[in-house]
């Protein structure tokens, strides 16, 4: 048996935040210990809602940098740049003429810009196109991501069983890997932790700006003294991701018996964040310290994934009649 070859991607519309994380960040660095793993910054899928070059530039960076000091590493996993290697919009392109468009309407991002009376780019309408592309180009067999992402593996599957129908065997068809405990990791104001929400708290602020967004979790008004439901609440939830599980259970009782406001239950959360990720905050002061690490990492990656790209894509244009 082949070990398994492993892919995800990851936006830069921003930094990543404890949801990236928990949800595919620290999934996908586990990953690389188990098969062949290939990330990716997904800078074309940012081109639907990033338009201002400076900060693409800089999210990308930013993206490279913290998934490096979390843990990535370069010597186990390919790490690129999406547009580095073009051939995934070329096979989008012959993907897109096998997708039908209520497959496309049904997809949730989609749903979300009609629901909130946007009009939709056709890069968005399009977007989950592109992602089967992303993954089929890699033969990939396991796709760790978030919940959220589910449906876009399906949308792959599903193409990927059509283009097998109608021109062969020519793709391997993907699952996804998603994380059962704390699927959604829920933000500031207790949604989904979204960047598009700005309700995000970033995995390396400044400790004053940490402390800020922390205190500035959303509550009720249950006074002080009033005892409080942990189950509900989006400070335990987050502290059970920092925290050892003996902490979590004290803050878990203290909850129940009152007497504890928010603010001090959002203190020992900060403090817990702040620990937990220092060891990578000192990493990433290093890796940043050295301005060409990022640029040759990402060029190592670009030529390791373009190789096995093309070779998929020649497959694939042969299969569909393009050439010879
Ligand atoms: P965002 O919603 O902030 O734009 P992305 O779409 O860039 O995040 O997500 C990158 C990865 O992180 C995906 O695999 C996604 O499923 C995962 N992810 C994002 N937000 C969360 C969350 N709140 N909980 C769990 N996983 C998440
Ligand atoms: N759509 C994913 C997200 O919003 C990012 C992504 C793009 C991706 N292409 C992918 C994830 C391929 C896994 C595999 O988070």
């Amino acid at each position: 048996m082949h070990p398994p070859r492993i892919l995800s991607g990851i936006k830069p519309t921003g930094q990543p935040h404890i949801g990236n994380y928990f949800g595919m960040m620290r999934p996908a660095i586990e990953w690389q210990e188990r098969g062949e793993a290939f990330y990716f910054i997904a800078d074309y899928h940012a081109l639907t809602s990033v338009f201002d070059p400076a900060k693409l530039r800089e999210y990308v960076r930013g993206v490279a940098l913290d998934f490096l000091a979390c843990g990535l590493d370069p010597a186990k996993a390919v790490l690129f740049r999406q547009s580095d290697v073009p051939q995934h919009t070329e096979l989008a392109w012959l993907l897109s003429c096998q997708t039908p468009m209520p497959m496309l309407e049904n997809c949730h991002a989609y749903k979300d810009h009609l629901a909130k009376e946007k009009t939709p780019s056709h890069g968005l309408f399009a977007y989950p196109v592109l992602m089967a592309a992303d993954i089929l180009i890699y033969d990939a067999n396991v796709v760790p991501v978030g919940k959220d992402q589910k449906q876009h593996v399906e949308v792959t599957r599903d193409l990927a069983h059509k283009m097998n129908a109608l021109y062969g065997p020519i793709f391997t068809v993907p699952e996804a890997s998603i994380l059962p405990t704390l699927a959604t990791i829920p933000g500031l104001d207790g949604q989904k932790m979204s960047k598009s929400y700005g309700n995000t708290i970033e995995l390396f602020p400044e400790e004053k700006t940490l402390r800020k967004k922390i205190m500035g979790i959303v509550t009720d008004s249950t006074p002080v003294e009033a005892p409080k439901d942990p189950a509900s609440s989006s400070i335990v939830a987050l502290y059970r991701l920092f925290a050892p599980p003996a902490e979590v259970e004290k803050m878990e009782v203290d909850f129940r018996a009152g007497g504890t406001g928010y603010g001090d239950f959002k203190k020992r959360l900060f403090g817990a964040v702040w620990d937990f990720f220092a060891p990578q905050r000192a990493r990433r002061a290093e890796l940043e310290a050295d301005p060409g690490y990022v640029d040759g990492v990402l060029a190592d990656g670009a030529q390791r994934a373009g190789a096995i790209a093309e070779k998929v894509m020649q497959r694939v244009r042969t299969a569909v009649g393009l050439r010879h």
